[in-house]
């Protein structure tokens, strides 16, 4: 596991809102889509990279991103690695989907519109030609969560799920999951289990290793690919440093 880790370990850079074109609705931290070219941009590049790598491998058409706690960066992260996917395989039909169905968070970082969702999807009130909306010009796919349900572990654990996630895998190339964090709730470690790779997200200078080490217990079954270290203040470091103003 631990050499695992370190392949697709990669850092994250924090990411300020300067120097980032401000667009109308979207979140101005989703930088693959803002601001392509910036140094941020390009680290979501090196991490879709690393997955790549790791593919020649093995298949991992499922990626689910969570992390340990709250507010670690998922959502910022699974909609840019989506993102930078759909930019970087123009034959490959791309999918995000936010299965943090307690937050819908994608659509807010998206400026889309949250509902209907995978929550209705699943509780059988829709098609998945309702839900599934492609995100401006860009050939990226989402499903956003929808309106949170009252049992979310149970809806995700729910053998619907499991038969949509192969109607998913049939239509799509690469799909990207946004998870709640692992700690608090079930949810997390229900979908990463359905996942052929998982990522680690962990905030920079700010999760305890033991939430770190208490997560992947919680995982265990999941397949852990690698973890970002996300927020870092060095992660330009100093090969990246001379970019920075360009
Ligand atoms: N690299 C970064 N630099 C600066 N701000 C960031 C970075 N990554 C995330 N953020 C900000 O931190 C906050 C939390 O990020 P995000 O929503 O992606 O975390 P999360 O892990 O999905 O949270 P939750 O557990 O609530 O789902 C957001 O305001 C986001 O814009
Ligand atoms: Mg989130």
């Amino acid at each position: 596991m631990d050499e695992q880790m370190e392949r697709a370990g990669n850092f994250l850079p924090r990411l300020d809102e300067e120097g980032v074109s401000r667009s109308n609705e979207v979140d101005r931290r989703v930088v693959s889509l803002t601001a392509p070219a910036s140094v941020a941009a390009e680290q979501y590049r090196t991490l879709y990279y690393r997955l790549e790598r790791m593919r020649e491998a093995r298949p991992m058409k499922v990626i689910a991103v969570t992390s340990a706690v709250a507010g670690e960066g998922k959502t910022v992260t699974a909609v840019n690695v989506a993102l930078t996917a759909a930019r970087a395989n123009l034959d490959r039909r791309i999918l995000l989907v936010d299965a943090d169905l307690r937050q819908n968070q994608v659509a807010t970082a998206l400026g889309i519109r949250g509902t209907p969702g995978l929550s209705e999807l699943l509780a059988g009130e829709c098609e998945p030609k309702d839900v599934i909306r492609r995100f401006q010009s860009t050939r990226l796919a989402v499903i956003p969560a929808g309106a949170p349900p009252e049992d979310s572990s149970q809806v995700l654990a729910s053998a619907r799920m499991k038969h949509l996630l192969a109607k998913m895998r049939e239509a799509f190339d690469e799909i990207y999951f946004d998870l709640p964090p692992a700690l608090p709730f079930a949810d997390a470690a229900i979908t990463a289990a359905m996942a052929d790779g998982v990522v680690l997200v962990i905030r920079a200078n700010a999760t305890p290793l033991g939430a770190v080490s208490e997560a992947l217990e919680r995982l265990a079954g999941a397949a852990v690919v690698g973890c970002v270290l996300n927020g870092a203040e060095a992660g330009m470091g100093p090969y990246l440093r001379p970019y920075a103003r360009r």
